[in-house]
């Protein structure tokens, strides 16, 4: 990969404290891109360089999100790049999730990157070039049993994904999805199953990185739609 050709870049991510997120500002940040990271808790990941910039966010608070993104975009004035990645996963029959249980889970995993998206559309808009990437899943692709909120998320992030990508293209932005099966990160911590110990059971977070950056680097008239990573050999551990 090109050095030179992300140097300039400077993207905003939330989620960036902790496994997926993370890898994508490591890697975003080693090839010499600036990154803005959002996250409730920054003590998780805090590289120590004048290029990372963290802001301590939670994106459900809905209320004051726009006041927090445009306090950002007026400190950033030239992001040119967003990925919309913070998310967790419950699963769990519907019927055991309480009314505001399910509205925390919309809220974190798409109403979050909606409002942020509109936000920073107008800016993104006045560059010569912008990217904005979603972090789907499998689960953005197909249901599955005790998986009926976060498949509603995600299948919702892949239409909204889609239908923005045509509604920007005119304007050289470009969206991209990318939907990661199970890769080993501090997801599972409160979950009951995980992905089994053999590194052939995950998707490795460098790929997922690396999917991120081609949707960047990718020459101007290419848009790389979507891409799934799986892992070669799905086993899934219960605890
Ligand atoms: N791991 C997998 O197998 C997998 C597979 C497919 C898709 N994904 C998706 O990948 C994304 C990242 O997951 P991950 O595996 O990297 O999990 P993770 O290690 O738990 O990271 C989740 C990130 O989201 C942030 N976040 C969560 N709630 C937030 C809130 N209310 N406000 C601000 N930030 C919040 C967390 O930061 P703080 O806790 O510091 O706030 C953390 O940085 C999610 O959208 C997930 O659905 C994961």
């Amino acid at each position: 990969m090109n050095k030179s050709e992300i140097e300039g870049r400077e993207v905003l991510i939330t989620g960036s404290s902790s496994g997926i997120g993370r890898a994508i500002s490591e890697h975003l940040l080693e090839l010499g891109a600036r990154v803005v990271g959002i996250a409730r808790d920054h003590k998780k990941f805090l590289p120590n360089t004048n290029m990372y910039t963290p802001y301590t966010v939670d994106v459900t608070e809905l209320d004051e999100l726009p006041r927090f993104i445009k306090k950002i975009l007026s400190n950033h004035p030239n992001l040119n790049g967003f990925v919309a990645n913070a998310g967790y996963g419950q699963f769990d029959g519907l019927e055991n999730f309480s009314p505001s249980q399910i509205s925390s889970y919309i809220n974190t995993n798409l109403t979050s990157h909606v409002i942020i998206t509109r936000l920073i559309l107008p800016v993104l808009k006045t560059k010569k070039q912008g990217d904005i990437v979603f972090i789907g899943s499998e689960a953005a692709l197909s249901g599955t049993k005790k998986a009926t909120l976060y498949c509603a998320t995600k299948f919702a992030l892949r239409g909204f994904s889609q239908a923005l990508r045509e509604e920007c293209a005119d304007k050289n932005l470009r969206v991209g999805l990318v939907n990661p099966g199970m890769t080993k990160t501090p997801f599972f911590k409160n979950l009951s199953f995980s992905p089994g110990d053999d590194p052939l059971n995950t998707v490795h977070l460098d790929d997922i990185a690396g999917a991120v950056i081609s949707i960047f680097l990718a020459k101007p008239g290419t848009v790389i739609e979507e891409v799934k990573l799986a892992p070669l050999k799905k086993v899934i551990k219960f605890d």
